[in-house]
């Protein structure tokens, strides 16, 4: 998950996606604090902060002893941390990769809360890591010409669809999706952005 700028709604989106996928039976789904800048899942989740990624990766210890089982059914969270770190040297490290191709075998869904893309590259390197990637956009907030400029910046063959989160309920009476809406594929993305601007 990831977006253009900051406050579009990527931990709130990614949040209710795992919660959502969490519920059906038998998907063990995990969440991963994936925005090492600015971590808000777990607050989101009503957990405190706990060690994560961070420490993972100063202690060169196993992934496994930061997987959090929370209270919300099948749903796991791996946190950023409490010690930081510099998230370009953990993402592109050879063990990161290592980890996460053993992940996927581990969990049914991997929801990865990721940074904006403008500002930082992190989101893109993550993505290097997804099977699919959803971009967020706000309504009132995400700036068209950069939601151009960020999706040159990525695999656009990896992005499945955008969420248009936010949307007016004046603008959207009509309609029983009120609040997210989504859309599939990067054309209608992109459309859909630029139904916004
Ligand atoms: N549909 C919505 N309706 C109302 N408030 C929302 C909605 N989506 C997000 N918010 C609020 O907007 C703020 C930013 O949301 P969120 O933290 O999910 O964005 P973000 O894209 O993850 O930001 P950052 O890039 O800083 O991590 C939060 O306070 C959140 O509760
Ligand atoms: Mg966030």
């Amino acid at each position: 998950m990831t977006s253009t700028i900051a406050n579009e709604g990527k931990t709130v989106v990614s949040t209710n996606l795992a919660l959502t996928l969490a519920k059906r039976p038998g998907q063990r789904t995990l969440i991963i604090e994936g925005d090492l800048r600015s971590p808000q899942v777990l607050a989101n989740l009503g957990v405190h902060p706990k060690p994560g990624m961070g420490e993972w990766y100063k202690s060169g210890g196993s992934i496994q002893d930061f997987i959090y089982k929370t209270t919300k059914g099948d749903l796991f969270v791996i946190p950023a941390g409490v010690e930081g770190g510099d998230p370009i040297e953990i993402l592109q490290s050879e063990v990161f990769g290592r980890v996460m191709l053993a992940l996927s075998q581990q969990f049914d869904w991997i929801v990865i809360d990721s940074s904006p893309l403008i500002p930082v590259a992190d989101a893109s390197i993550w993505m290097n890591h997804a099977d699919s990637a959803l971009i967020v956009a706000r309504e009132d907030k995400t700036p068209k010409h950069l939601l151009t400029k960020a999706l040159k910046t990525i695999d656009q063959s990896k992005v499945v669809g955008m969420v248009f989160n936010d949307v007016s309920r004046n603008k959207s009476a009509n309609s029983k999706y009120y609040g997210y809406q989504y859309g599939y594929g990067s054309r209608h993305a992109q459309k859909a952005s630029e139904a916004k601007a």
